[in-house]
């Protein structure tokens, strides 16, 4: 007797979680439930902490000015401007004196004439994946290896998006290009920065964002190429993230839906939110390809660590194979590609591998670690050395 009512305790048991799991499932086809999924703005991370203080993330007094943007569309973004070390250095005297905290007027702060006024300083645009604020996890210690290659020279500008730690709204996908395209009007009009001197830094789904950014800017009627592209950690679009996607690289959301492929191409129909990342960097390619011999050339760094639990590197895989596929008038299968990229990679051991692909008009880069994880990896040299390349001035 025991037996049975063991056995039906377990029976009763699946049941309600697979009704939990069937619910589950339902919820997310509601929009405004999908976005919390997919962008877990509510999720800071940094809970109590004041992300105007970024000295709690380890950086010097004012060595990280806070201040805020605004969007044409009425939003106000969380912004953070991070000296470069060895600038600090040189100006750390003056920079003490300033006021600590948020600055009402960005313009008057010591930091951004620095940027301003040096003919010959560098900025990256940094752009943050899913979940936290400018000061969760391993982004501050990514923010310092951005300039380490240039350490008198390389500015960072990172933003919260709409939705996001202390910027205001809701993250959409429409909403979040907005943001992107508002730090760079920024950055290029007000900080006086031309695309020449910028490099577009991304990681997890900020890469879906600066895809739609620098996709957005090379199709203007002027258009506009920044000086590189680094992603980190990208995916191809949301469709084919919903089948892998894990949440904090544990929790595979969707696995048991993966497995009856008709269910998950219904749930995909009901997915709003799409970050066709893959067809954004073959249009952008193409673009660039078509433009005359006197405008910029391209250049685009796909960085994928294989121990990634959250996005397996099989997403940067079908995005360097849109790229070069788009680079070519008859194109490339990815077969072909393969075997043209085992032929001519330079093996790391264990510090991976990496192809390069000089085109027409730019290069495309695909670098695979074998360690880096999915957040961890945005603090590594080969990060640091990806933006010296991607700044061509510099190498
Ligand atoms: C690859 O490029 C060719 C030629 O431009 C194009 O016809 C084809 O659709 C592309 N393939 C993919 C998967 O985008």
């Amino acid at each position: 007797m025991a037996l049975v009512a063991a056995l039906r305790s377990v029976f009763y048991g699946l049941l309600a979680s697979t009704g939990l799991y069937a619910l589950f499932i339902g919820l997310l086809t509601i929009p405004v439930l999908q976005d919390q999924v997919i962008y877990l703005n509510r999720v800071t991370l940094t809970w109590f902490q004041d992300v105007n203080i970024p000295e709690q993330w380890g950086f010097l007094r004012n060595q990280v000015t806070p201040f805020f943007l605004t969007t044409p569309d009425g939003e106000s973004l969380h912004a953070w401007h991070i000296l470069p070390l060895e600038l600090y250095r040189q100006n750390q005297e003056a920079l003490s004196t300033e006021p600590q905290g948020l600055a009402l007027d960005v313009k008057k702060r010591l930091s951004f004439k620095l940027l301003r006024d040096d003919p010959s300083s560098l900025l990256v645009l940094y752009f943050h994946g899913a979940a936290g604020t400018l000061g969760s996890g391993w982004r501050p210690p990514s923010y310092r290896a951005m300039s380490v290659g240039a350490p008198h020279r390389i500015h960072t500008l990172a933003i919260d998006y709409r939705g996001f730690g202390s910027s205001s709204g809701y993250p959409s996908e429409k909403g979040l290009l907005t943001d992107a395209i508002t730090l760079a009007e920024w950055a290029m009009k007000e900080a006086g920065i031309p695309p020449s001197r910028i490099v577009i830094f991304a990681q997890s789904i900020g890469t879906a964002v600066s895809l739609s950014l620098v996709h957005h800017m090379a199709t203007q009627p002027k258009p506009v190429l920044f000086s590189g592209l680094v992603l980190v950690a990208p995916f191809a679009d949301v469709e084919s993230l919903t089948a892998t996607y894990r949440i904090a690289g544990t929790v595979p959301l969707l696995d048991p839906v993966a497995k009856f492929p008709r269910l998950l191409a219904w749930l995909n129909t009901l997915i709003i939110t799409k970050w066709p990342s893959k067809t954004k960097l073959a249009d952008f390619i193409r673009q660039c390809e078509d433009m005359d011999q006197e405008s910029p050339r391209y250049d685009v760094t796909i960085i994928h660590a294989e121990d990634d639990y959250d996005i397996p590197w099989s997403h940067s895989e079908k995005l360097f194979w849109h790229a070069a596929n788009a680079s070519m008038t008859h194109g490339i299968t990815f077969d072909e590609l393969e075997k043209e990229k085992i032929a001519s990679r330079v093996n790391n051991d264990a510090g991976g591998w990496a192809v390069e692909r000089r085109t027409r008009r730019g290069v495309i880069r695909e670098e695979i670690m074998k360690y880096g994880l999915h957040d961890r990896i945005m603090s590594y040299p080969v990060v640091s050395l990806a933006v010296m390349r991607a700044f061509k001035t510099l190498v």
